[in-house]
């Protein structure tokens, strides 16, 4: 079993990642909470596929009550009206200070999920077990949590480590491909900032099957990255921002399209990462062929890289980017492959950096 320590003091926590882990963590998260009373928030799919073997082991655990609750699955379960009927159903259930909420679903679930938990009472303890390929790439580590308000993703938020996150990559089996090729994109984009060799396992694979063989490796490379960017940028002031790679087009794409899934995140994701690197190579601020690179991966992954939307629209949507300040923009750039650096350019010169194709 991988055990990833994320070292933050008070709030520290391991990441455990092994093939078959959903038959054994119901003892683990006992010992590890201390609970006298668990609620997993989990969704539909999800839960009819996975919540008999969730609840065997947790069973298992000795002096443990355990509700179910299940929300709406994506993006739909981060309503604040969803919400209210979890502290609802959580409250009914007489969960208290020392009990625990367990996130058992996708990113979408775990985040409202967390929320729930760092809210309730004053803060519970939270756990996730992630089970979509983006979860499990690492959407708990840093502890963001939010729901969403009309029109603005991820608007109510906070800031609350999980206690644990247990990762079981065998619950990928029943993901379809196009929610596997997006979770990959979330992948590509650690390779891009921080892991050439991880880089490479993309550019060697010759399909799905190669891929899927990897992912033990792909997930705790990509955990492993992620935790350390946390420990270092708690509170994603500094360096934490690389892992904005390519985020600055994508979050415009996807605010152009008002979040209406005209291109999910990990499809946004690719269009940005290569476009931005395009830019940034014509520029000179990227060594050549980089984003030839990334051009090969990504369409191998069937994701897109390129966007009808025009560059002048795509900025009118950057304003909200955390990495503004004052009149400056810090962009994410590479220096090369497994290399990235934050690069500030005045607003008034995001222009030369951001060309799509109906501007070239
Ligand atoms: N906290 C963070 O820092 C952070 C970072 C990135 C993304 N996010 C959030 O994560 C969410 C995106 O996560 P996501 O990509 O997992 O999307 P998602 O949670 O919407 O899940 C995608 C789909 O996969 C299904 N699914 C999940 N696991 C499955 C399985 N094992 N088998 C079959 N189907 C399965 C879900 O039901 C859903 O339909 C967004 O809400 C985003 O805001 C948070």
């Amino acid at each position: 079993m991988a055990n990833i320590h994320v070292n933050l003091d008070l709030d520290s926590y391991d990441i455990l990642i092994e093939r078959g882990l959903i038959h054994k963590v119901g003892p683990m998260i006992k010992e590890l909470t201390d609970a006298d009373k668990v609620v997993v928030i989990t969704e539909d799919s999800v839960g009819k596929q996975y919540a008999a073997k969730l609840n065997k082991t947790l069973h298992a655990a000795k002096n443990l009550s355990i509700r179910f609750i299940t929300v709406p699955e994506g993006e739909a379960c981060k309503t604040l009206r969803v919400l209210s009927a979890v502290y609802e159903a959580i409250a009914n259930f007489g969960l208290d200070r020392g009990d625990a909420i367990i996130g058992f679903g996708g990113g979408a679930v775990g985040n409202m999920a967390g929320f729930a938990a760092a809210t309730y009472l004053g803060g519970i303890q939270y756990i996730h077990i992630p089970t979509s390929l983006t979860a499990q790439l690492g959407t708990a580590i840093g502890g963001n949590v939010s729901i969403d308000m009309p029109g603005s993703k991820n608007l109510v938020s906070s800031i609350a480590q999980p206690r644990g996150i247990f990762i079981d990559p065998d619950l990928l089996a029943t993901l379809p491909k196009a929610e596997f090729h997006k979770g990959l994109a979330e992948a590509v984009k650690i390779a891009c900032i921080q892991d050439k060799a991880l880089f490479t396992i993309f550019e060697q694979a010759k399909n799905d099957v190669d891929l899927r063989k990897r992912l033990p490796e792909i997930i705790e490379r990509c955990c492993r990255i992620k935790a350390r960017y946390s420990e270092k940028d708690e509170f994603a002031e500094g360096s934490r921002m690389l892992l904005d790679f390519g985020n600055t087009i994508a979050h415009a794409i996807e605010g152009y399209n008002r979040y209406d899934g005209t291109y999910n995140h990990g499809e946004a994701l690719a269009i940005g990462m290569y476009l931005i690197t395009r830019q940034a190579e014509k520029l000179g601020l990227t060594q050549k062929g980089c984003a030839e690179r990334i051009k090969y991966v990504l369409e191998f992954l069937e994701l897109p890289i390129q966007t009808d939307i025009s560059a002048a629209d795509l900025m009118l949507y950057m304003t909200n980017d955390m990495k503004i300040w004052g009149n400056m923009i810090r962009l994410v750039l590479l220096k090369t492959i497994g290399q990235a650096y934050l690069h500030p350019v005045p607003l008034k010169e995001l222009d030369k950096h951001i060309i799509t194709e109906i501007d070239a």
